[in-house]
């Protein structure tokens, strides 16, 4: 199925509800589609592109002047299979908390932990989402797709999709180049549990044996008492990443605040909370009108109703340069701004 718009409204499809409109709104539900709408119309060559899934990580600054494409491909099947594992091929419009939860009803492992992350399969490996130990290129095999400059259709292996912290090739060299198609997950029959995360192992231990239901219903737990629910209010998530720097800078910083968490990181690196670092900046529970920091998780910016992608494009800039004041700390933003 093909639809296709002129002058769409966009506050259905970003997760901040911010009210934009696009130029022009593409969204298909077979892989070949795609190809046959661009050869039918060599014009859209010249038009800006921006590849949408749910629209749970973008922030839109203003109207968007081109060619939206929204994949919204269905389905998922078994294509191969062995004692230890199985893989599974999933759509990319297929959304991801039904899916992980489909996965931990089936008892195959590796995704539990991402239980309830907005957005769709097709965006998952675009950003590597990750939270409490677990990241998705650790069960991505491969990942297939159309790339709109060769026009198409093309296969990365896990290696090929350079996987790292919040990032991929899908949003550096190829962003906006590449239209995830459907990716193949390897998922396991005997998985280990990744527990690391000291809150998720009580929770699971308050629910009873560590097993996949369990892990994914603390998950559950754990990020509907800290995270604001889209549909209730808008954000994207974590807004910021968490910044990587030298040992002697977190060290600079820990002199003075010992409580400071930091994780170890590559070699000669720290990770640190940009969570943390808001919040001790000031900007915890924040309001201004519309716009806000989440009371309880200051990593996550807020729209409480009507505020615009500059409103909140702007509050985020003035959250960088007073974290960057107190602590010498450049934030990066996680949130795709357009
Ligand atoms: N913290 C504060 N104040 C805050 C927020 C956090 O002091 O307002 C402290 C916490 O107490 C903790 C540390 O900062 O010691 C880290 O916080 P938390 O464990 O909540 O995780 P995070 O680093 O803020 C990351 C991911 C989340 C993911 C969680 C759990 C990033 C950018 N964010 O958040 O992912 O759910 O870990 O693994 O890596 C997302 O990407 O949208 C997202 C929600």
């Amino acid at each position: 199925m093909i639809r296709f718009f002129e002058n769409y409204d966009l506050q259905p499809h970003n997760t901040f509800g911010v009210d934009v409109k696009a130029k022009y709104f593409f969204e298909f539900t077979e892989s070949e589609d795609l190809d046959v709408f661009l050869q039918s119309n060599q014009t859209w060559e010249k038009e800006k592109i921006l590849l949408l899934g749910e629209g749970s990580n973008i922030l839109f600054r203003s109207d968007f002047d081109g060619l939206i494409i929204h994949p919204n491909i269905p389905g998922s099947q078994i294509v191969n299979e062995d004692r230890q594992n199985v893989w599974l091929e999933v759509g990319s419009g297929e959304n991801w908390d039904e899916f992980v939860r489909y996965c931990v009803d089936c008892e195959f492992g590796g995704v539990e932990n991402l239980a309830f992350i907005p957005g769709t399969v097709g965006a998952a490996p675009v950003q590597n989402i990750g939270a409490y130990g677990q990241e998705v290129h650790n069960v991505i095999e491969k990942v297939k797709g159309y790339d709109l400059n060769k026009r198409q259709l093309v296969e990365y292996s896990n290696e090929e999709c350079q996987f790292s912290y919040r990032n991929s090739i899908f949003k550096s060299r190829l962003k906006n180049q590449f239209v995830i198609l459907s990716v193949v997950f390897r998922l396991d029959k005997f998985p280990e549990f990744e527990l690391g995360y000291k809150k998720l192992e009580e929770k699971v231990n308050e629910h009873g044996e560590v097993n996949l239901q369990n892990i994914k219903q603390a998950v559950i737990d754990i990020r509907s008492e800290k995270l604001p629910d889209v549909n209730v209010i808008g954000s994207a998530g974590s807004f910021f990443k968490n910044p990587i720097v030298d040992i002697e800078a977190a060290k600079k910083i820990e002199g003075v605040f010992k409580e400071m968490p930091a994780f170890p990181a590559s070699e000669g690196k720290v990770k640190l909370a940009a969570g943390w670092l808001i919040d001790k900046a000031g900007w915890k529970g924040y309001r201004e009108g519309d716009l806000g920091v989440h009371e309880k998780q200051a990593l996550v910016i807020v729209n409480y109703g009507n505020a615009t992608g500059t409103d909140i494009y702007n509050l985020s800039e003035k959250i960088k340069q007073s974290v960057f004041e107190k602590f010498g700390v450049e934030l990066e933003r996680e949130v795709n701004c357009v």
